[in-house]
């Protein structure tokens, strides 16, 4: 079996966290790095977080801090969602080895060159490492199979009315993203609000007997709290998509736009915008995903945290 290469490149995060779990718990993925950027938290949380992740998963790969800001401008985080320490909730394991000595972006470019196949980077935080490593490597485009990020909205924002979380932290490296020409598959709110999990779902993946199951379940606990108070029904799930769309894109659908970044405007910072009447006249530069099976999505995250067993007990 040929396995798919992947950077994992988020800012975890209790959605980033599960998406790693999802990555972990399928065979047909090669995990090569992690690479960490400042969004949900400052990035030395965000980094710890990432150490704590893979312990708990027994992931041995290089892990790799980005930068501590945005391309431009103030980093905003994100505590309202996903508490003080970026991934409050149930006790973690400590890291169990060291963080890589190169930067994030760094160690993206060597996964890159080393790699016979082409890589597919995750990126569920803000794009802040990757548009660095497209502006540092433009040599290295053509060792990107695929960017698979969540980020954005075609239709609706959840930090501003147009703006979405990662997106609207750095916009400008978004920007870049999308007009680098690399293939960009985007998993935006329109999608990720509906791959909800409702709160007796995942009491049966609080059920399993392995530790990586019990945790998945604390997180949504936490990430539900706040999410509640808003008035959703259960935990919307945004980071998990970008790996699902991946590995069962047969539960998508899928739409090709061409998708643009708002730099400049006053009240529309960070929005990303579709040029659904082909007014522009460009070629698309993004596969977005528009709608999910949402019971096919429960039940894969939920074989995902059977697969752990017993073994991380
Ligand atoms: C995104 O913002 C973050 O809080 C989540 O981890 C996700 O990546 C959703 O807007
Ligand atoms: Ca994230």
């Amino acid at each position: 079996m040929n396995r798919i290469p992947l950077i994992l490149d988020g800012d975890p995060g209790h959605d980033d966290a599960i998406a790693w779990v999802l990555a972990a718990a399928d065979e047909r993925f090669d995990i090569r790095a992690i690479t960490t950027v400042a969004g949900n938290q400052t990035l030395d949380k965000v980094t710890y977080n990432a150490r704590r992740i893979a312990a708990l998963l027994g992931l041995d790969v290089p892990i790799a801090r980005g930068r501590e800001i945005p391309m431009v401008g103030d980093l905003i985080i994100a505590p309202g969602y996903h508490g003080v320490s970026g991934l409050d909730g149930p006790s973690l394991p400590e890291p169990a080895g060291e963080e890589s000595e190169l930067s994030a972006v760094s160690l993206m470019a060597k996964v890159l060159e080393e790699s016979e196949d082409k890589v597919v980077i995750v990126a569920t935080g803000p794009q802040t490492n990757v548009g660095s490593l497209l502006v540092a490597h433009p040599e290295l485009k053509d060792r990107i199979e695929l960017i698979s990020t969540m980020g954005g909205g075609l239709r609706n924002g959840n930090w501003t009315s147009p703006a979405e979380f990662n997106i609207l932290v750095d916009p400008e490296s978004a920007y870049i993203e999308y007009h680098s020409g690399v293939p960009l598959q985007m998993c935006g709110l329109d999608v990720t609000e509906k791959a909800m999990i409702y709160p007796e779902e995942w009491e049966q993946i609080r059920d399993m007997d392995n530790k990586v199951a019990k945790t998945v379940a604390a997180w949504l606990d936490f990430f539900f709290i706040h999410l509640k108070e808003l008035g959703w029904d259960g935990a919307t799930l945004h980071d998990p998509c970008s790996i699902l769309s991946l590995s069962h894109p047969e539960i998508f659908t899928f739409r090709d736009y061409y998708v643009d970044v708002e730099i400049k405007g006053e009240y529309s910072r960070g929005a990303t915008i579709a040029d659904y009447r082909n007014v522009l006249g460009r070629e698309p530069n993004c596969r977005a995903v528009m709608d999910v099976d949402r019971e096919k999505f429960v039940e894969l995250l939920v074989e995902a945290c059977r697969s752990f067993g017993g073994n991380h007990e």
